[in-house]
């Protein structure tokens, strides 16, 4: 269904960054820290994007690169590793944030010292966006 995906990520201390390569290694397309030049996401059918939890939400990178973007037609999927807070308003900012999207799907939370464990829990999250 979803031929081109990119898998954006930022990451601090490696978990979210961990996730973003299992997804990758699930489902195959590009992978790219949101600190590399930013792509033309018109070549892709489906955009990942993971962020670490920071106080409730997504990081600020992440906010100001979402921002920064042209999110019209876009279909979105986020991910989040986070704490002892769980998902928090991460989904439903991401959500907000990403301004004429067609479609953003229900975010995956992985804790972050569970992200080894997370193959059965990202699988379901996968196939629940029909991969
Ligand atoms: C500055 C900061 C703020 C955080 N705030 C939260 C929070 O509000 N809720 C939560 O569940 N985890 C919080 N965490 C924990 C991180 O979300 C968690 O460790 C995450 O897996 C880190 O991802 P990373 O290794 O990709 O940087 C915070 C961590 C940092 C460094």
């Amino acid at each position: 269904m979803y031929d081109k995906k990119l898998i954006l990520y930022y990451s601090e201390s490696g978990n979210t960054k961990k996730l973003a390569e299992m997804i990758q290694a699930a489902v195959g397309g590009e992978l790219r820290d949101i600190k590399d030049p930013k792509p033309d996401f018109s070549a892709y059918d489906l955009i990942f994007i993971g962020t670490p939890n920071h106080a409730a939400t997504m990081a600020k990178p992440v906010k100001e690169f979402i921002d920064g973007a042209d999110w019209t037609g876009c279909t979105v999927a986020p991910f989040c590793t986070h704490g002892m807070g769980g998902l928090q308003n991460v989904g439903d900012d991401i959500t907000a944030a990403c301004k004429g999207a067609k479609k953003v799907f229900p975010a995956l939370p992985v804790k972050g010292v569970d992200v080894d464990a997370a193959g059965d829990k990202l699988k379901d999250w996968l196939a629940s966006l029909g991969l």
